[in-house]
């Protein structure tokens, strides 16, 4: 899932990378942009927690089947604010229904962020993905920060895109 809204830019560079590296391995593939999806905030309406699935009928539909159906989430964000970008907090929040289904339940979770200060300014939000997958019970296996700031800037790193297709490449 890339959670940027620039395409062609760092995260989703990034996350193209590791898919390459998936796919070569034999992994077949969905590229999420989710600023192509209209994501609703959660209205905190509590049924999912009754019904185990989120009841608003928006973008969020097709996500959650993807979701349900993947053994590895890429989640692809921007460092905005030291935190992740809003578009991605938007889906993060509409994952309650997985609290308690446990559908993600032991599926690994891979972290892509690029930032303009690096690795160092990303600790706080690693530490936030970390309780979030905890409480999903997803299994982070791979954290890639990487230091950029114009779109596509990793472009011209290739060890940060030799890194991302070798996580890509390790996943299956
Ligand atoms: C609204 C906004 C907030 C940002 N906040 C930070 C920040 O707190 N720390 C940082 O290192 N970079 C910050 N950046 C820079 C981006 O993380 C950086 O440019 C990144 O490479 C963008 O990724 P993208 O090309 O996938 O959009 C911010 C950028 C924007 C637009």
């Amino acid at each position: 899932m890339v959670g940027s809204p620039r395409k062609e830019g760092n995260t989703d560079l990034l996350v193209d990378k590791i898919l390459e590296g998936a796919n070569h391995s034999g992994a077949s593939t969905t590229k999420i942009y989710l600023y192509d999806q209209t994501i609703l905030p959660c209205a905190d309406c509590k049924k999912c927690l009754k019904q185990l699935k989120c009841s608003e009928n928006d973008g969020m539909q097709s996500i959650y089947n993807e979701l349900d159906k993947s053994d590895v989430i890429i989640f692809g964000t921007p460092l905005y604010w030291n935190s992740m970008s809003a578009k991605m907090k938007l889906l993060i929040d509409r994952l309650r229904p997985y609290t308690v289904n446990n559908k993600l339940k032991g599926k690994k979770a891979v972290l892509v962020i690029p930032s303009d200060e690096g690795h160092k300014a990303c600790k706080d939000l690693i530490k936030l993905f970390n309780d979030i997958f905890d409480r999903l019970g997803l299994r982070l296996v791979e954290i890639l920060c990487v230091k950029a700031h114009d779109k596509g800037e990793v472009l011209n790193q290739p060890k940060s895109l030799e890194k991302a297709y070798m996580i890509g490449k390790s996943l299956k």
